[in-house]
């Protein structure tokens, strides 16, 4: 159940290139793997939506890229430093798969060692543009790893897995040209995090859909944020 918390900071550890921010849990619900918080960044207007990357107990830790003022408000953030953080948000994986792959991209690993903690440590297969950012890998030590040039797509195994995956809308988007019932966990920009913004929405089927509420997590048998039509017509050719 989402609820809103001010909780303390516990440390904020680099895990090159980014970095993981623990805060305490208090009250918080840590939800399904998948779903995300709305933190607080220090000096800004609006929170910054993240997946919670590990759930030990009583903490919540969260993969944080430093790429602009709000995340690395969040990667200044020193021990005891106290912070707003409501959730958990939207919706997570569906567990109840049978033959589990991870497949993350970049910061799309942010999810995923929760999601592997939930389903027993299944393989995972991780990109990654450089051996700096691959370093993050460790996060996931049973990941098999690739880099740039060579991406997931072209040593994803054969047929015959459950995929979930998070990463790049590119990747995504090829996941689930080779698998259409992939579980992807897809990013977009948030103000809001529970509905009432519309800050978030991107375009499902000819549909604006809200991905704060309608996902992040998609299950791409009836929801895919890009042309349907475009897919059916480069699978027919
Ligand atoms: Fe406000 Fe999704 S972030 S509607």
């Amino acid at each position: 159940m989402r609820r809103q918390e001010r909780v303390s900071v516990l440390g904020v550890e680099a895990v090159r290139p980014y970095s993981l921010l623990r805060v305490e849990r208090a009250g918080l619900d840590p939800g399904v793997p998948g779903q995300f918080f709305m933190l607080e960044a220090p000096g800004r207007l609006l929170p910054r939506p993240m997946s919670l990357c590990l759930a030990p107990p009583r903490e919540l830790a969260f993969l944080v890229d430093p790429v602009g003022p709000g995340t690395r408000a969040l990667c200044a953030l020193e021990r005891g430093d106290r912070i707003a953080v409501f959730g958990p948000l939207g919706n997570g994986f569906q567990l109840d798969v049978e033959r589990p792959l991870l497949v993350g991209g970049g910061i799309g690993l942010a999810p995923l060692p929760y999601l592997s903690e939930a389903l027993g440590g299944p393989p995972a297969l991780l990109g990654f543009r450089s051996s700096g950012h691959a370093e993050a890998a460790a996060l996931l030590p049973q990941a098999e790893v690739v880099v740039d040039p060579v991406v997931v797509t072209d040593v994803l195994p054969a047929d015959g897995w459950d995929l979930l995956a998070c990463g790049p809308e590119p990747m995504l988007e090829a996941l689930v040209r080779l698998q259409p019932t992939a579980q992807v966990a897809w990013e977009a920009p948030m103000a809001c995090g529970f509905g009432a913004c519309y800050g978030c929405a991107v375009e499902i089927g000819g549909e604006w859909r809200r991905l704060c509420v309608d996902g992040p997590v998609l299950t791409c048998l009836g929801a895919r944020p890009w042309d349907q039509a475009s897919l059916d017509e480069e699978q027919a050719a």
